[in-house]
């Protein structure tokens, strides 16, 4: 099947004043048709650029991007109407109201009669009671559910997020998530980058980890989980850990996490601390999770699983499409 995305060599640079940035190297990848894939990395890592060449708004330095099989350069119109993109910049026009700033982009895109689609939109992104609001009497969280809906409008095969929930509250992104997994449940693609990497955890089937540029992690979800030290001991503590523990440690205020690869290992943390006279409260042992592996992979630790995982494999995996069928 031809894969919804795919990225072959694609080498980024930007002119700045002060000589090159070199934003992607050799970045290559395929994305399957039903999958729901995420792009992590830290600020700068490269994920906009990298969307910004998908959707024809920047030019790569080399390489090749299709969508659907259509590419983006030579075949502009036809990859870009496969594509729905909801932007991380917050981008609106203030003079229209919801509903015709939806209509008109289902215009731009050639789509008649969409009435119905357009109120499904407006429905299940909770848009319904601000159809009739002017773009500049709507929140900064009420935009972005416009600039989702905005991008879903002419029902695109290929959904791209680039950082969907920064500034959304809670309600909002569980709806959110309701509306987007049910149309990957119905065979949509979906990209998503985010820095909430429990969402990430949540629902991505596989995700690729950007570093300054360079694809550092790429495989399901699920192994990447699993490729980690598998234990993480919690605890609040007002004193500092002993320096040999540190590597292993992520300390925020006064919560403290250390890795462990197993009990035996547990044990000789507790004692550690014990021995160094660290009081330890409300602690709780429980299993890594993508943030910790993300740390490991960012810190320059060997990533457990590096390259991409070999072709037939990797396609033999079902898509949550294909399970939902
Ligand atoms: N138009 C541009 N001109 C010059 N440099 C740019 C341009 N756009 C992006 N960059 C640089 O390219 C690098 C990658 O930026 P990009 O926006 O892709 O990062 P990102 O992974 O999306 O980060 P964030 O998580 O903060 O959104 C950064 O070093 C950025 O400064
Ligand atoms: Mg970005």
């Amino acid at each position: 099947m031809t894969p919804a995305i795919s990225f072959q060599q694609v080498h980024k640079t930007f002119a700045t004043p002060r000589g090159e940035l070199r934003a992607l190297t050799d970045v290559s990848f395929d994305i399957r048709q039903g999958e729901f894939f995420g792009l992590l990395g830290p600020n700068g890592a490269g994920k906009t650029t990298l969307i910004s060449i998908l959707a024809g708004l920047a030019r790569a330095t080399s390489g090749r991007v299709t969508v659907m099989g259509h590419e983006v350069v030579s075949d502009y119109a036809a990859a870009r109407q496969s594509l729905g993109i909801v932007p991380q910049e917050l981008v609106f026009d203030p003079f229209f109201s919801v509903r015709e700033s939806l209509r008109i982009q289902s215009g731009y895109f050639g789509v008649k009669h969409n009435g119905a689609w357009i109120d499904e939109l407006l429905e299940g992104l909770g848009l319904a009671d601000k159809a009739g609001a002017n773009m500049r009497q709507l929140s900064g969280g009420m935009k972005r559910r416009v600039l989702v809906a905005q991008a879903l409008v002419h029902r695109p095969p290929v959904i791209v997020l680039d950082e969907p929930t920064a500034g959304v509250d809670v309600e909002l992104r569980q709806t959110l998530w309701q509306f987007i997994a049910r149309l990957n449940k119905q065979g949509s693609t979906v990209l998503l980058t985010t820095h909430y990497l429990e969402e990430a955890e949540a629902l991505c089937g596989r995700i690729a980890m950007l570093k300054q540029g360079r694809v550092v992690a790429l495989d399901r979800t699920s192994n990447l989980l699993a490729g980690t030290a598998s234990t993480m001991l919690r605890f609040k503590t007002d004193d500092t850990l002993p320096a040999d523990l540190l590597g292993q440690s992520r300390v925020t205020g006064r919560i403290a996490q250390i890795k462990a690869r197993d009990a035996i290992e547990v044990e000789a943390v507790l004692a550690r601390l014990r021995a160094a006279g660290v009081r330890v409260e409300d602690l709780e042992i429980g299993r890594a999770d993508l943030e910790d592996v993300f740390l490991e992979i960012m810190n320059g630790a060997e990533p457990p699983h590096v390259t991409q995982p070999p072709r037939a494999a990797d396609q033999a995996e079902p898509t949550l499409a294909e399970v939902a069928r």
